[in-house]
């Protein structure tokens, strides 16, 4: 099979998956929609691996969105659980791959329980430095841009920073992300082709995937199919198509 091939010189820095698709992978096979949330962890086991075997260096995970808080009590609480069940299971395949894990969001909100097993992780695992797995938990890209200048306002306030100093760094400084580049590409599974309120300052140049696949069935394959997509395109950040090559 002449199947095309992932060029690993050009792969996105940092690649960006809403996972979306749980709810309704599960009603089709007539289950509970905590079923898809449950078989999505393979998915996510699966991409993690994937992704740092190609050589992508940040991977940023949409798992929990603001927005979520507002679903039924029993699916948010389940969700918490998997949350730390995952981690606990995950924490060897993040040591043997050499994965740092962060977060990104306003973990603050979190269980405690979902805390003490995320600082436990990110704790275990800050000196690892193949790939950079970001899990964005509690995470709402307008929360985090009004935390952000909240935060400006206060140096501003106290003769900390100028105004008339503020620049794109100032803000990308302020960020929840400030330690990762821009996003490259962001991949949204189950065929829902909207942001969600992900990463709004740091897709302003992203490229974008959309699949039907659920998200737990997406493999391995569905992701080498939209980083191809991706190395297809010419990413011309305003220039022109002569100015590029
Ligand atoms: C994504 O799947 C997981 C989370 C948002 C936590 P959904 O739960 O949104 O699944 P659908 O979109 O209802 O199918
Ligand atoms: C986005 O999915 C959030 C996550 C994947 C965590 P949603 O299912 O919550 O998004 P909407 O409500 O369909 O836009
Ligand atoms: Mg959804």
């Amino acid at each position: 099979m002449n199947q095309p091939t992932i060029n690993t010189e050009n792969l996105p820095k940092h690649l960006a998956i809403i996972m979306d698709g749980n709810g309704r992978w599960a009603k089709q096979k007539g289950m509970l929609r905590v079923f898809g949330h449950e078989n999505g962890t393979k998915a996510v086991r699966e991409t993690v691996e994937s992704c740092a075997r190609l050589g992508i260096a940040n991977l940023t995970l949409y798992a929990f969105s603001t927005e979520n808080w507002n679903r039924p009590k029993m699916e948010v609480d389940t969700l918490m659980k998997l949350l730390v069940s995952s981690l606990k299971k995950e924490l060897p395949t993040l040591q043997e791959n050499n994965i740092k894990l962060i977060t990104i969001g306003n973990t603050s909100q979190l269980p405690d329980s979902a805390r003490k097993q995320l600082a436990e992780v990110t704790e275990l695992t800050k000196t690892n430095n193949r790939m950079t797995l970001t899990l964005a938990l509690s995470y709402g890209s307008r929360e985090e841009i009004i935390s952000a200048v909240k935060a400006i306002s206060e140096k501003v306030k106290d003769n900390t920073l100028a105004a008339e100093d503020i620049n794109e760094s100032t803000i990308n400084n302020h960020l929840y992300t400030h330690s990762l580049p821009d996003v490259d590409l962001v991949i949204r599974t189950s065929g829902e082709q909207r942001i969600s309120n992900f990463l709004l300052w740091q897709i302003a140049y992203a490229e974008f995937y959309f699949t039907d696949v659920l998200w737990p069935d997406f493999r391995e394959k569905d992701l080498h199919e939209a980083i191809i997509s991706y190395q297809k395109r010419e990413r011309r950040f305003g220039k022109t198509s002569e100015q590029i090559q």
